[in-house]
């Protein structure tokens, strides 16, 4: 693979820093370099730093992009997604602006049970065409990296389903795929009556087979009224961790539920959602290192207004995430640009601190820092190059368009939906 010169680059964002996720004012410091150049070799980063100062190799082997006084920065890494589902919600979308809520249309057999039918009905290929199309919104958007739940399928088959098409998916690239199994979405309509008997089925009979055929890193369990309570969340997460997941909790989205608490004391890598979350929350999340994925998207779709507290749990040490947390219902979009657009005008994060939660802090999250997140020598080149000499402009500007170019494992690819 030939060598590529990134040059002219008015702002390359290198969030370089010490090798672990920023909290505090650390967010703050995106490590700019102004007027520089990257320089990658056979897919990572090779060198940063002024175009005089790095040692290229010869000519003929180097291809070399003119940033034309753009800002280049790490590509962004979405944390959180549902993006394996047949179909669209638009309908219940319509019924939400009439006034009809989540939760109503939920209890009468829609909401995440509708996306469930129509996903079950759907063929592989059906599923991989709509997915492929969702992977190049998601690139289009800056993103080369997402956390993907399955969720849609809810029986042991379909699970697995769902989890094998991922990594198909993942295999198909440059979009990259990290597989959790999210089979505790809700309770399927075959189980109402015996909800003790789904659970029993995760543990006894989905969580071995997923972790022996190793098609999640992860397990999420949505705890929430309506969904699953904190006594089945425990021995699901349990359950998981038994068998070697890594867990994560969908938690305190519309009401506090108890498990942000329950994160801190199962050592749980991430809590996500946390919109209703005090003061004695943070510090308990804090204390057992529980990262706090912040989704504010789905706030905004759904026309609520209770963000959760990002400002407290910047100021209370938290390392903070930002992801789009994309899904038919709640989340219709893969933007992370509009993700940071919120966090700073609804959470009152900086655009600073926007970057470094959906960037290096993404990576750790994911673990997957020491690869990705920053422009660093030996990193792997997954970086945007954004169409605006400030990368303040993409967040300030909402709803422009200035990812230009993409680049995945040091490939470019031009961002077109
Ligand atoms: O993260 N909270 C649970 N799951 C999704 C919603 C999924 C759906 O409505 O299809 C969420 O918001
Ligand atoms: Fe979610």
């Amino acid at each position: 693979m030939n060598s590529i010169l990134i040059k002219n680059a008015s702002q390359v964002l290198t969030l370089a820093g010490p090798a672990r996720a920023r909290t505090g004012p650390e967010m703050s410091n995106l490590g700019i370099l102004h007027d520089a150049s990257i320089l990658i070799s056979e897919g990572r980063i090779a060198q940063v730093g002024f175009l005089e100062e790095l040692a290229l190799p010869d000519a003929h082997t180097l291809e070399t992009i003119d940033a034309q006084g753009c800002s280049v920065m790490p590509a962004f890494i979405d944390a959180h997604t549902h993006p394996v589902f047949a179909g669209d919600r638009m309908d219940e979308f319509e019924m939400r602006i009439r006034g009809r809520t989540y939760r109503e249309i939920s209890e009468a057999g829609g909401g995440i049970l509708s996306s469930v039918r129509r996903t079950r009905q759907a063929t592989d290929d059906e599923l991989l065409h709509q997915a492929r199309k969702f992977s190049r919104w998601f690139l289009c958007g800056g993103t080369t990296t997402i956390e993907a739940k399955s969720g849609y399928g809810l029986s042991v088959k379909e699970e697995i389903r769902a989890l094998r098409l991922i990594h198909r998916l993942n295999h198909e690239g440059p979009l990259e795929w990290v597989p959790t199994l999210l089979a505790a979405h809700v309770l399927p309509e075959e189980f109402r009556d015996r909800r003790n008997d789904y659970v029993r089925t995760i543990i006894e009979k989905l969580l071995p087979g997923v972790a022996r055929e190793g098609l999640a890193e992860y397990a999420d369990v949505f705890c929430e009224e309506g969904a699953f309570n904190l006594a089945e969340t425990r021995m699901l997460l349990l359950a998981a961790r038994s068998v070697g997941l890594k867990i994560r909790i969908h938690t305190n989205q519309f009401s506090n539920s108890g498990g942000a608490e329950l994160a801190a004391e199962l050592s749980a890598r991430t809590a996500d959602h946390l919109d209703h979350l005090d003061e004695a929350g943070i510090v308990t999340l804090r204390d057992a290192r529980v990262v706090p994925v912040l989704l504010p998207a789905s706030i905004y779709h759904l026309g609520r207004t209770e963000f959760p507290p990002a400002r407290k749990m910047i100021d209370g040490g938290l390392a903070v995430v930002l992801a789009t947390d994309f899904n038919p219902g709640t989340a219709p979009t893969t933007s992370m640009p509009m993700v940071l657009s919120l966090a700073c005008t609804q959470m009152r994060m900086t655009p600073a601190e926007a970057v470094s939660a959906s960037t290096i802090n993404a990576a750790y999250a994911l673990d997957r820092g020491d690869r990705l997140g920053s422009i660093e020598a030996g990193k792997q080149a997954d970086l945007i190059i954004l169409s605006c000499p400030d990368y303040r402009q993409m967040i300030y500007h909402f709803g422009i368009p200035f990812v230009r170019t993409v680049l995945k494992r040091g490939r470019p690819y031009a961002a077109i939906p």
